[in-house]
């Protein structure tokens, strides 16, 4: 049996953020009646509380917290207790208003809203981490106490500050990477623009210049930003750590669709990867895919078991339109997340707030109170997750692994490329959409991992590759596996330096192609290839002199030259082929890489996940994506069979899924 990944939990967790310094207190003992009606395991306290605990400087209130960990715990809730640290108080940025961030123009931002702090300031990260001494060593041996949740989605508002301590910090990052001025300007090239530094005290971040910015200084200062937020995260995890050993450390990742901070560095550091994850209402995408890619990464991240930590259990209030979800979807969307690794699922928040910016988003307990629609449903999703108990520490079958390196994609993002559309993260998120919509479920891998579980990879975005990274995609492919390589990848090093020779410089060996010209196409303009398929956003010109041409461009301003490629088992895709196209070539590829689904001929709108224990006990999550009943059947060997956890049903062979609805098979044993 796998150990819990919150070890005071047993089953899957259940809960959210609980707030309960916006409420009178005699609210507490009814919010925690209610809690356990829902069947509510594990609650969040005192995210943005750090007014209330340290009202003064040095003047720490405890009391109101002593009696919200002691009502909870006599309801049999544990708790996730937060730091408290993102959100300083006003006296703290009053006191220390050189603690403020700073934008790129240099523009001051002031307190009033939440995260107002420079990542660098040594103002905030002392007061801080006194702050969490004093948590840690009151709450250490409270009952309650399950795991500590530190600060709240790092860098979800101040992930970069351009102030002096900043710029200070950087140079001090800059020089243990680089140990001296001649490195830097090297892999800068600040031969270009006469940019060249003859003193560190020169270096600055990147801040607003007349035209583009040196794009190797941007690059380094992203790093930089990702490595200054982890610095205070590791700095509180180290010290609960000391106080507190044996209590599990975390952090709310945010995998969706935020891509400031390099994640892949930071899940090394936490004891379990939690994750926040929105739907994004104005997004075309299926809500399904959004949800499947957001909870793919977070196991990714994780190798195993992760927890969802934040979502919501109907409208959201930060987007311009705040869609409500449909009823049923809160308890389908739950599931999805549970169906990828998530051992629970938490919203935010419990208890909808009265006042301030959020009053409009959904909780668990709306404004109306108890007799709602969303509270009912909270109670039904408690009851599901109760039943589904048996599931955690489970992992999660998956044969292919889009690669995903963030500061490739920072790096992709700057200024005066070829072509604005040529995104990174969005054409990433596409292609696992696309097999998605296959019912394939894929992992999210850094480039560098050990990729040889895979029998596939996939890597759609891949602009910056370093020596190593070409070495390990040359010996997967080498050693039997499957690459299929994305256009405009390969194209320059570590440092955004161009790769010679021809592109798609890192990867001309390995695809056997050389492509000598890009070729970007009008906003809207597609182009048909020799096999029917049609591309879009770009092309190339060159040729293919170790690979055999699958398909060419017919027409366009690289009409003839080869579009797609294979040399063995490495394929190379030099446009961006469409939703269709995309779904039929991944669709050959990977069914001749022997990749399949988990259940053959899925009806369209059907995902279908497969969770798997180490002692081989598998489950089979199908979630209903229509608004039409539909029936799964088996490959016709005979392979659904098995108990709906949700319903005690038994089903052999033919396994109806409710419109909307959500059906758990504990599979039998082959
Ligand atoms: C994030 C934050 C929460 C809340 C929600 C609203 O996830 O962590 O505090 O602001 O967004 O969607």
């Amino acid at each position: 049996m796998a150990a819990p990944l919150v070890p005071r939990v047993t089953g899957l967790c259940y809960g959210g953020d609980y707030n309960p310094e916006q409420w009178p207190e005699s609210t507490w003992a009814q919010d925690a009646a209610l809690m356990r009606e829902a069947g509510v395991t594990l609650v969040t306290v005192g995210v943005f509380a750090w007014a209330w605990l340290e009202p003064a400087p040095g003047r720490y209130e405890f009391g109101w917290l002593d009696r919200v960990l002691d009502t909870l715990h006599e309801a049999g809730i544990a708790v996730d207790l937060a730091t408290a640290t993102a959100s300083p108080p006003p006296w703290f940025s009053h006191a220390h208003p050189e603690s403020l961030p700073v934008d790129s123009a240099g523009r001051r931002l002031w307190y009033g809203s939440r995260q107002a702090f420079c990542p660098s300031s040594p103002a905030y990260r002392d007061a801080a981490l006194r702050l969490v001494e004093r948590l840690a060593r009151r709450y250490r041996d409270h009952p309650a106490l399950a795991l500590w949740h530190v600060h709240n989605e790092y860098g979800c508002h101040n992930a970069a500050c351009y102030c002096e301590v900043s710029a200070a910090a950087f140079r001090d990052w800059l020089r243990a990477r680089y140990r001296d001025l001649d490195t830097l300007n090297e892999v800068w090239g600040t031969a270009f623009w006469s940019q060249r530094y003859t003193d560190w005290a020169q270096i600055l971040p990147p801040r607003d210049t007349p035209t583009f910015r040196n794009p190797g200084q941007v690059l380094d200062f992203r790093r930089f930003c990702s490595d200054a937020l982890l610095a205070l995260f590791t700095a509180e995890r180290d010290l609960l750590h000391e106080l507190c050993p044996g209590v599990p450390v975390t952090t709310n990742l945010m995998t969706g669709q935020f891509t400031e901070l390099d994640y892949w560095a930071w899940a090394r550091e936490l004891d379990v990867v939690a994750n926040d994850h929105y739907l994004i209402g104005a997004d075309a995408r299926e809500p399904g895919a959004q949800i499947a890619f957001a909870a793919d990464l977070a196991r990714s991240l994780a190798g195993g078991p992760w927890l969802l930590m934040e979502h919501s259990t109907g409208a959201v209030n930060w987007q311009p339109r705040n869609l409500a979800k449909a009823p049923g979807q809160l308890v389908r969307d739950s599931l999805a997340h549970v169906a990828r690794g998530s051992d629970g699922a938490m919203f935010f928040q419990w208890r909808a707030s009265r006042a301030g910016a959020e009053k409009w988003h959904s909780a668990m307990l709306p404004h109306t109170g108890p007799d709602s629609r969303i509270f009912r449903e909270v109670v039904a999703l408690g009851g599901h997750l109760r039943r589904l108990g048996e599931i955690a520490g489970s992992g999660v079958d998956s044969d292919v692994a889009i690669l995903l390196d963030y500061p490739s994609g920072w790096a992709q993002e700057t200024p005066a490329q070829p072509s604005v559309d040529l995104d990174c993260f969005d054409e990433i998120r596409r292609w696992h959409a696309a097999l998605w919509r296959a019912g394939i479920t894929a992992d999210l891998a850094h480039p560098g991992a050990d990729l040889s579980r895979y029998r596939a990879v996939l890597a759609p975005a891949l602009y910056a590759v370093d020596d190593a990274t070409v070495a390990n995609l040359t010996g997967y492919v080498g050693r039997g596996g499957t690459l299929v390589i994305g256009p405009f990848s390969g194209v320059v090093d570590e440092h955004d330096r161009v790769r010679l020779g021809g592109y798609p410089g890192a990867f001309t060996d390995l695809l056997g192609v050389r492509i000598e010209e890009f070729c970007p196409l009008p906003e809207g303009v597609t182009v048909q290839l020799t096999d029917g398929s049609i591309g879009h956003t770009w092309t190339e010109r060159g040729g293919a002199p170790r690979a055999e041409v699958v398909a060419r461009y017919a027409d366009g301003p690289a009409a003839h030259a080869p579009a797609v490629t294979r040399r063995g088992d490495a394929w190379y895709v030099g446009t961006r082929l469409d939703d269709p196209s995309l779904a039929r070539l991944l669709g050959g590829v990977l069914a001749a890489a022997g990749v399949a689904p988990p259940v053959a001929g899925l009806p369209a709108g059907i995902e279908a996940v497969r969770r798997r224990h180490a002692d081989g006990r598998t489950y089979l999550f199908l979630l209903n994506h229509t608004d039409a009943d539909a029936e799964v059947a088996g490959d016709g060997a005979g392979v659904l069979a098995g108990t709906d956890l949700l319903t005690g049903t038994a089903f052999a062979g033919v396994v109806p899924v409710p419109a909307g609805g959500v059906v758990v098979l504990a599979e039998e044993a082959a």
